[in-house]
């Protein structure tokens, strides 16, 4: 039952859609734009697309062809290619199946957050002042509130099954994200203030790049990228053989950084001007102030500035906004679910239940002790596991897999890979240089 009858996407505009679905999410409107503004604007934005180019990218290629070989869930598909040693490949695994986990149970908070937002202006308009209040401003109910209902969503969108569910809905969703963003930035331009932001986003200030920055643009690229914990994996073993993954892998990339580049052009100039119409966004040292909070901040001020038709585009966004998390948060559960299916032979509905129950259950223990516990967990699937899980997907197709049947991979969908310039820089950069960057990059963070 494992390969047969599995779902597939339906077209490769399809995957594309679903696979930019994971990759955009809260990590490009809400963790570039933040990071990007406590870290000098500009100089971020181009350690960022550096890492994106130099390191992300080759393991996007990575992860998306042990999927594509495998056609399986993470843990079987790494079986594949590790033939000579299957416990190590399960215990890899599984432990990517635990990271995308600890990701979903934090996700879902930030993300039932984003309802909070999407639900307020409008209660505002019928007079319950009150609720709205309620649902914006921090409180362990709320979260706890929020976070069921975002779970149940995941839940429902992941029990429907490939085709079904997450490419139907990635990609009718998308396209209209990426229309709302534009009209946004346009009116964002008209505002006093906006050129300040531009100009902090766009002309880079050398003295900012340290090397926290860079542990910091490096783990950005890779959290927007969905990689590390098997999500590009399972949705690889979904992708028909027809395909090219290269070249898939760079429009996916392209997508998902062209919605983050888009989200910094929008908050870092609705940062200024809400500066300008006195939101205080500086403390008097001049440094930003509560970053986690900024987005949410910024946002709502600059839709209120806009009057009636603030109201109509504030709850427009916030509504994709939680769109997007949600074809983000499908492809973590997903990978667990895919796992319990066909390694526990469990059914796709029992299975989507009991692990995406279990998750929330999380969610609402790091919900209710918010301080002690979501800054840890984030940090240690995040900051930990995330590239650590990456420096082993590297050694297993750089090192373990055998080349020809890694080129025979390549070769399905794109037949004359062998002759390009792809396969003479990709293999030997991921068995040495993105292992050793990547490393690098980590040892540095820890230090
Ligand atoms: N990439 C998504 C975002 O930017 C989040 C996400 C989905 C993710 N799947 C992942 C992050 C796997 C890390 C690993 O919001």
């Amino acid at each position: 039952m494992a390969s047969n009858n599995r779902g597939h996407f339906s077209s490769r505009l399809g995957f594309i859609m679903a696979a930019a679905g994971s990759a955009v999410g809260l990590g490009n409107v809400w963790g570039f734009p933040t990071k990007a503004a406590s870290n000098g604007g500009a100089a971020f934005l181009v350690i960022y697309l550096a890492m994106v180019f130099l390191l992300a990218f080759p393991m996007l290629v990575a992860e998306l062809t042990i999927g594509r070989h495998g056609q399986s869930n993470p843990i079987a598909s790494l079986r594949t290619i590790w033939t000579k040693n299957r416990a190590a490949a399960g215990l890899f695994g599984l432990i990517a199946m635990i990271a995308a986990s600890m990701i979903l149970s934090f996700y879902s908070i930030l993300a039932g957050w984003l309802m909070g937002f999407a639900a307020a202006p409008a209660l505002e308009v019928v007079g319950l002042q009150s609720a709205a209040d309620w649902l914006v401003n921090f409180g362990g109910a709320r979260n706890v509130v929020l976070a069921v209902l975002f779970s149940l969503l995941t839940i429902l969108v992941v029990q429907k099954g490939v085709a079904d569910g997450i490419e139907k809905w990635s990609t009718r969703l998308m396209p209209m994200l990426f229309v709302l963003f534009a009209v946004m930035i346009a009116y964002i331009f008209t505002q006093d203030g906006a050129m300040e932001g531009l100009k902090m986003y766009l002309i880079p200030d050398i003295s900012h790049i340290t090397p926290s920055l860079m542990v910091d643009a490096m783990g950005q690229a890779f959290f927007s990228l969905s990689l590390g914990v098997g999500s590009m994996m399972v949705y690889g073993s979904y992708l028909q053989k027809e395909v090219n993954i290269p070249k898939t892998a760079g429009q996916v990339a392209a997508i998902d950084t062209g919605v983050a580049l888009a989200a910094g052009l929008l908050i870092l100039p609705a940062m200024f001007v809400a500066k300008n119409n006195g939101v205080q966004i500086f403390n008097d040292a001049g440094q930003l102030m509560s970053s986690g909070d900024l987005v949410f901040a910024v946002l709502p001020a600059m839709f209120d500035t806009m009057g009636g038709i603030g109201v109509i585009l504030g709850i427009g966004f916030f509504v994709l906004m939680v769109i997007a998390a949600l074809t983000s948060s499908i492809s973590l559960l997903e990978v667990p679910v895919s796992c319990a299916q066909d390694e526990l032979k469990m059914e796709r509905n029992t299975a989507t239940w009991l692990i995406g129950g279990a998750i929330l259950i999380v969610s609402i223990v790091i919900s209710l002790n918010f301080g002690a516990l979501f800054g840890l967990v984030a940090d240690i699937s995040t900051v930990y596991m995330q590239p650590l899980l990456g420096v082993v997907w590297a050694i297993v197709v750089g090192w373990i897999w055998n080349r020809n049947n890694l080129l025979n991979e390549l070769k399905e969908g794109n037949p004359d890979i062998a002759q390009g310039l792809f396969w003479k820089i990709w293999p030997w950069y991921v068995r040495i240089v993105c292992p050793v960057a990547i490393m690098t990059v980590f040892l540095f963070s820890i230090l």
